[in-house]
């Protein structure tokens, strides 16, 4: 496929600088873009990276650029089709993603206006946490349709949940599927009768004390990296999720991933935003999937819903 289009990737912090370099490396975008308000960090960063090409055999130009605070700066991310959105305040040990709200609301707030004026046609995919609420604050500011605003978590739950399981049973991760739908934390819904190891139901291999000790690390699995970091949180998988997510819209690929978006009547739920899976294309969510569930799951992702209705209905006063 030849190389082209932009690709804007907002805050280069772990997750925005191990976003871009994985952006960089597939060598299908023209440029990539990234940002921050840290005076010089995104034009070193894109530097040494553009330093790499040669040893690993990629075209892709990066650009740095530092924003201010006016915006200033912003003019680098004019005709992205895709904006990832890392700008925020990491966890610390002990801290809820909760805890980071207030924070990166204001970030968001600065950050989503100028996606809009300045790439005002464009597919943002939001990372920065509390993730359900600052991926709905995100499609508030920037006013762009639902289906252009997606959040990563799912992909993400269940990279971690698809790595516990493998290494639990010593096979390759290529063997094991999992699925993991509803919020990024405490309502994570994981959807344990879509799991299955080279064509097994999981539930045929492992007892339900087994998979229930693989979800609850799998609901911690950002706590349990955080905890031994201490002064930050996880950005290798957390990037390769979002590389994937932003690669499948610029592709137009349709690729069916577990997301942040928008429910508007799938399993009976509307108005939030909520992990389900969806086909990711060139206009973001192609269309939201209904996952089959067992009775179990689905009550589950209805109680995941409320939960995470009720935290989005005051992120408009943010
Ligand atoms: N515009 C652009 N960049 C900003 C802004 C802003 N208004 N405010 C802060 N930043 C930048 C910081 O300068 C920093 O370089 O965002 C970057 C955040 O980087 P890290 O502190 O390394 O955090 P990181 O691990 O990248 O996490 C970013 O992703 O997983 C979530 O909870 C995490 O919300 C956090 C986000």
């Amino acid at each position: 496929m030849a190389r082209s289009g932009k690709v804007s990737v907002i805050g280069a912090g772990f997750y925005g600088s191990t976003t871009a370099l994985r952006l960089a490396e597939y060598d299908i975008f023209e440029t990539v873009v990234l940002t921050d308000v840290i005076e010089g960090k995104p034009e070193g960063i894109a530097l040494d990276i553009n330093q790499s090409r040669w040893v690993e055999g990629y075209e892709t130009k990066m650009v740095g650029q530092t924003t201010g605070p006016n915006g200033d700066g912003y003019e680098a991310i004019a005709g992205s089709e895709i904006v990832v959105i890392t700008a925020g305040l990491p966890r610390k040990p002990g801290m809820s993603r909760m805890d980071l709200i207030e924070t990166n609301a204001k970030i968001m707030r600065q950050v989503a206006e100028n996606v809009a004026k300045y790439a005002p046609d464009c597919v943002v995919i939001n990372v920065a946490n509390p993730l359900d609420e600052m991926t709905a604050l995100a499609q508030i500011v920037t006013g762009f349709p639902h289906h252009r605003v997606i959040g990563q978590a799912g992909m993400l739950d269940t990279a971690r949940f698809t790595h516990f399981v493998a290494e639990k049973l010593d096979v390759p991760v290529a063997s094991v599927t999992t699925l993991t739908l509803g919020s990024h934390g405490d309502t994570m819904v994981p959807v344990a009768s879509a799991c299955v190891v080279d064509g097994k139901p999981l539930g045929d291999i492992l007892s339900q004390d087994e998979i229930t000790e693989l979800v609850e690390r799998t609901r911690n699995g950002g706590a349990e990296i955080v905890g031994l970091l201490k002064t930050g949180s996880a950005y290798y998988a957390p990037s390769a999720a979002a590389a994937r997510m932003a690669r499948a819209v610029h592709e137009d690929s349709g690729a069916v991933m577990p997301v942040c978006a928008w429910v508007d009547g799938e399993y009976g739920l509307s108005g939030a935003y909520l992990g389900v899976e969806a086909e990711i294309g060139k206009e973001g969510i192609k269309k939201v999937l209904e996952t089959p569930l067992t009775e179990a799951e689905r009550a589950l992702l209805g109680e995941a819903y409320e939960a995470v209705k009720a935290k989005q209905a005051d992120v408009k006063d943010l």
